[in-house]
């Protein structure tokens, strides 16, 4: 995706590089004479900064990117450098992506000489001089939470339907912004931490989670909404935009080099295989359907593996060996999706574009199990599960297999891979619900990859106004928008 920034044409560039310097000019300007600005004279050196960033090397690489963007805007202002820390390299410990985790280890190591950890993700886009001057508003002796807030328009599965009464009261972070701690709220978190272990089960979408902890039932902080950490340049005044185009790195993978393998099952032949073929099967290179049953006028391929009500094990293990044992030599992708599963394969082609199919990758919307006291993170199934042929190998030359056929086919993929050390990674541009079950304001600075479940829409529908319109167009649109971003 970075060699988009080499297309732009350059009278543009300087355009918005002088807008953009001017516009600084005047804010410091703007800085120097605020009252609040200096009753809160934090130094830059009292940020930690925490990119949450993820070991694959295509990310570590942004990440690193992102970094020294922030030194060097550092570098411009003070010769005191701010901390820059990354997320992967912080802790092995597999629930770090979880943040709360960390919280102990940022209130021992910087509660004495920070006031505020800033976290980003390494999309995110930073003006250092804004954003200081958006911290310098709030007092650093006190406990805050600052983000930008996004709230449920209907209560939603992914929420385990939180506030169903008035979803939309209840504010949690767009992380995509950047969010920030104080460093005496980092304290009294880390405080409970020690008291009583973090209780839930399941990490499903962390940004709810970390603010539905913090907040405590009522007894602790809600988010303080902060109209400077933004997705999207609106105003001048932004600190943060997000990086929000598709990723590209040199071409996108050929579709002959992406196999599909769609687990499907008698009982839905009928209704579902034919949205699959109607909406997004066209742009496959290769595709099976794999089911209980064989049935030719689809065809479907049975995998003598009898049909499981619950979870899907057995059947998605026989694909893999599959997968690898027979023809697919040279085919480095294997994506396996449910019946009811909406996807783009042309974005998907975009994105692995951005992956190295020597290394083992296991790819998908994150989720994760008892992450608070030891645990693994997975690839939630629903949403699509990508594998390069490496991580497959490296899988079934283990002894992992399901503990029964119908275990959870996608938690005990993350266990096994766990036990591996073969991390999962993250892409949030999968989803696990349906377009409804997400706040539009965080997909509006997403090019969504997938979709799940057809429960009370028109997947038909869905798909065509999600996933398939012009999405090439669209991805260049973004790009750009992306690139004056970044500038
Ligand atoms: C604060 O302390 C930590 C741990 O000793 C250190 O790594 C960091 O550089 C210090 N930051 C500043 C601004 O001195
Ligand atoms: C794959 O090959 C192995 C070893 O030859 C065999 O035991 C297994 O049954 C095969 N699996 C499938 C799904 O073809």
């Amino acid at each position: 995706m970075y060699k988009c920034f080499l297309f732009l044409p350059s009278p543009l560039a300087f355009a918005l590089v002088s807008e953009d310097v001017k516009k600084e000019a005047r804010q410091s300007k703007n800085l120097e004479k605020s009252d609040i600005s200096k009753k809160n004279d934090i130094d830059l050196k009292e940020i930690v900064f925490v990119i949450q960033s993820q070991s694959n090397s295509f990310h570590v690489k942004k990440a690193e990117q992102l970094k020294q963007s922030i030194l060097k805007q550092s570098a411009d202002l003070t010769q005191e450098m701010p901390t820059v820390l990354l997320l992967h390299q912080l802790a092995q410990q597999e629930g770090a992506w979880t943040i709360l985790p960390l919280l102990p280890h940022f209130s021992v190591t910087y509660s004495r000489n920070s006031s505020w950890i800033f976290f980003c993700e390494e999309d995110t886009r930073i003006q250092i001089v804004q954003l200081l001057e958006t911290l310098r508003r709030y007092d650093p002796s006190k406990e805050w939470f600052l983000g930008k807030a996004l709230h449920d328009e209907e209560s939603t599965i992914i929420h385990h339907y939180a506030f169903s009464e008035n979803p939309t009261v209840f504010k949690y972070p767009d992380l995509a912004a950047g969010w920030a701690l104080s460093i005496p709220l980092v304290n009294k978190l880390t405080k409970r931490l020690k008291s009583e272990s973090l209780k839930s089960d399941f990490t499903i979408d962390l940004k709810h989670e970390i603010a539905l902890y913090i907040w405590d039932g009522g007894d602790g902080l809600p988010l303080t909404p902060v109209p400077e950490f933004c997705t999207d340049i609106v105003g001048s005044s932004c600190a943060t935009s997000f990086q929000s185009s598709l990723p590209l790195c040199g071409n996108p993978v050929k579709k002959e080099d992406i196999f599909v393998a769609v687990k499907t099952c008698k009982k839905f032949h009928g209704d579902r295989i034919p949205i699959v073929k109607q909406t997004w099967a066209g742009q496959a290179g290769h595709l099976e359907y794999y089911s209980d049953y064989a049935d030719n006028s689809i065809p479907t391929v049975d995998l003598g593996i009898p049909n499981t009500d619950r979870g899907h094990c057995g059947k998605t293990f026989a694909i893999l060996e599959r997968f690898l044992n027979h023809s697919h030599d040279k085919i480095p992708w294997l994506v396996i999706v449910d019946d009811d599963t909406l996807i783009s394969i042309s974005r998907l082609r975009h994105l692995l574009s951005c992956y190295d199919t020597r290394e083992p990758v296991f790819l998908g919307e994150r989720y994760g199990y008892g992450l608070g006291t030891g645990g693994y993170s997975y690839v939630t199934g629903g949403g699509g599960m990508v594998f390069s042929k490496e991580a497959i190998r490296r899988l079934l030359a283990s002894k992992c297999r399901c503990y029964s056929n119908d275990a959870p086919d996608d938690m005990v993929l993350g266990m096994c891979f766990s036990g591996l050390g073969i991390p999962v990674t993250h892409s949030p541009l999968f989803h696990q619900a349906r377009p409804v079950d997400y706040p539009k304001d965080y997909l509006s600075h997403q090019v969504p990859v997938s979709f799940h479940k057809h429960w009370n829409i028109d997947p038909v529908k869905v798909y065509f106004t999600w996933l398939a319109p012009d999405e090439e167009d669209r991805a260049r649109q973004q790009s750009r928008r992306g690139l004056r971003e970044e500038l």
